[in-house]
């Protein structure tokens, strides 16, 4: 496909998001020439800068190397109050001035949660995107409302104004590389076509670990914690993609629906429910010395599908554990043969790995070399990025050019998130119902040890 002359019009972009993401991702889908030369960038923000103090600006906060000088032809600052319904005016005469009938426009609304509404209002308001121009886009960022009820506020407010071709909202994990490669492995191999399912998979596990603490985020995080942070959105959408059934069709609705009828069958067992918050928590800047965050959470779930009744999934994530690790874990049953070998033998087990390294490995067992009778776990390894042409692509670079492209696979559609807030918000409330205690750990393993009591599981 051709690449598109397009606008990309930034709100809020003087934060870390467009810096440190958007920018970078959109000079590399240049310099591929995967964004056509003409695009331009609407760097809109409330600061008093002129187009060179504001890359000035962009270049002094990035702290990796950065070429801002190819985007100098295409970035243009636009300071906007976003209070001001005339200031919108003004920014919709100036991409009028730039754009013809073919143009594709996205705005991008690369700022926190507080200010979703009013900028939407008054995008709609002020006609920049109507809803019968489909070339005109609204990309929204996670998290998209904080439980339910707000979530469901703010869809009603973008349906009044757009259609919902036009919403596109992120979690940029489905744009990591191997977040896309989860259908690929399951759908595209024979080999796991008939394995797929209760009679052969004993568990899957699904972490997101992280060393980091909260760094500079206390402001967001208080008000979120991990599960709504992490679990609401990429965690449920690794396994709404390792559970779902088998798409009619590989297209952005097909994919959804089936996705979505996986979290309509999910439930989770209360009992194995663990929260926990770091030690220091409370004594970070901008935390309250009494927050009850949590910074951590396990439990087990179920998805109550033919396909999966039964089969445990593990869901994990947590800050200031012992290792930065996303990855998937797909445990299979033991062989019908173990009983004939005078051995034990080792689960056969497929690793999807997210991060810090993209990869799949499959363990299997092997005879260990030489005249002993002896059975070894070997390990099929395949690093992505150790093979990759060039650097990975980041999650951002993809989102964008699909954007670009009306393709909206890799965006979350409503019910997706209307089902996982109904999912979390039942979590929080048997927090407080039943009086789930918030462990505070120093380290990984006293959750780790605990955890192992209540299930069994080791992680
Ligand atoms: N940073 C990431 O890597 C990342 C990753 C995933 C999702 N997100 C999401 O992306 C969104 C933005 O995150 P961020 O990290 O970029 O936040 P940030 O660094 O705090 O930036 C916020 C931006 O909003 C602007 N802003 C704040 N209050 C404003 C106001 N009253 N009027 C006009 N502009 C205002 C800021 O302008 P000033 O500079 O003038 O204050 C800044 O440009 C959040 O929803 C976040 O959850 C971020």
């Amino acid at each position: 496909m051709n690449p598109t002359n397009t606008i990309i019009t930034i709100f809020g972009s003087t934060g870390d998001l467009t810096i440190r993401k958007l920018l970078p991702a959109i000079e590399k889908l240049l310099q591929e020439k995967l964004l056509d030369d003409r695009t331009k960038v609407i760097a809109v923000g409330r600061r008093d800068y002129t187009t060179e103090s504001y890359l000035s600006f962009v270049e002094k906060e990035l702290k990796v190397p950065f070429n801002t000088k190819a985007l100098i032809p295409h970035v243009t600052y636009f300071k906007l109050d976003v209070d001001n319904q005339k200031d919108y005016l003004s920014l919709k005469q100036y991409i009028a001035s730039i754009s013809n009938s073919d143009t594709r426009k996205i705005f991008y609304l690369a700022v926190g949660p507080e200010l979703l509404k009013g900028i939407a209002t008054n995008i709609g308001e002020s006609k920049l995107v109507e809803k019968e121009d489909l070339n005109a886009t609204i990309t929204f960022e996670k998290p998209f409302g904080s439980d339910l009820a707000s979530a469901k506020a703010i869809n009603a407010l973008l349906w009044q104004y757009f259609d919902e071709k036009q919403i596109y909202r992120i979690d940029h994990y489905l744009g990591k590389e191997m977040i896309q490669n989860i259908l690929t492995v399951r759908f595209a191999n024979k080999i796991f076509e008939s394995v797929w399912n209760n009679n052969t998979i004993k568990h899957v596990k699904i972490y997101a670990k992280e060393t980091d603490t909260i760094l500079s985020r206390a402001g967001y995080y208080d008000t979120s914690g991990a599960l709504k942070d992490m679990v609401q959105s990429h965690l449920l959408q690794m396994l709404s993609l390792v559970a779902m059934e088998v798409p009619r069709s590989y297209n952005s609705e097909d994919l959804k629906n089936e996705k979505v009828e996986v979290l309509r069958k999910l439930r989770y067992d209360r009992k194995s429910l663990v929260i926990g918050q770091y030690d220091g928590y409370q004594n970070e800047p901008n935390i309250a010395k009494d927050s009850k965050t949590e910074t951590f959470v396990f439990f087990k779930a179920f998805v109550d599908t033919p396909r999966f009744k039964g089969v445990p999934f593990y869901l994990l994530t947590g800050k200031a554990l012992e290792q930065k690790e996303s990855v998937i874990i797909i445990e299979f049953e033991e062989t019908s043969e173990q009983h004939k070998w005078d051995l034990p033998l080792f689960t056969n087990k497929l690793y999807i790995k997210i991060a810090p390294q993209d990869g799949i490995s499959l363990t299997l067992n092997s005879k260990v070399p030489g005249l002993r009778n002896a059975v070894e776990e070997v390990d099929l390894d395949y690093c992505v990025a150790c093979n990759a042409v060039g650097n990975l692509p980041e999650a951002y670079e993809k989102l964008i050019l699909d954007m670009t492209k009306h393709s909206k696979s890799l965006f979350t559609r409503w019910d997706e998130i209307e089902l996982s807030w109904q999912f979390i918000d039942q979590v929080k409330q048997d927090i407080v119902n039943k009086q789930i205690p918030l462990r505070i750990y120093k380290n990984h393993q006293e959750l780790y040890d605990l955890i192992y009591e209540m299930t069994g599981e080791s992680i």
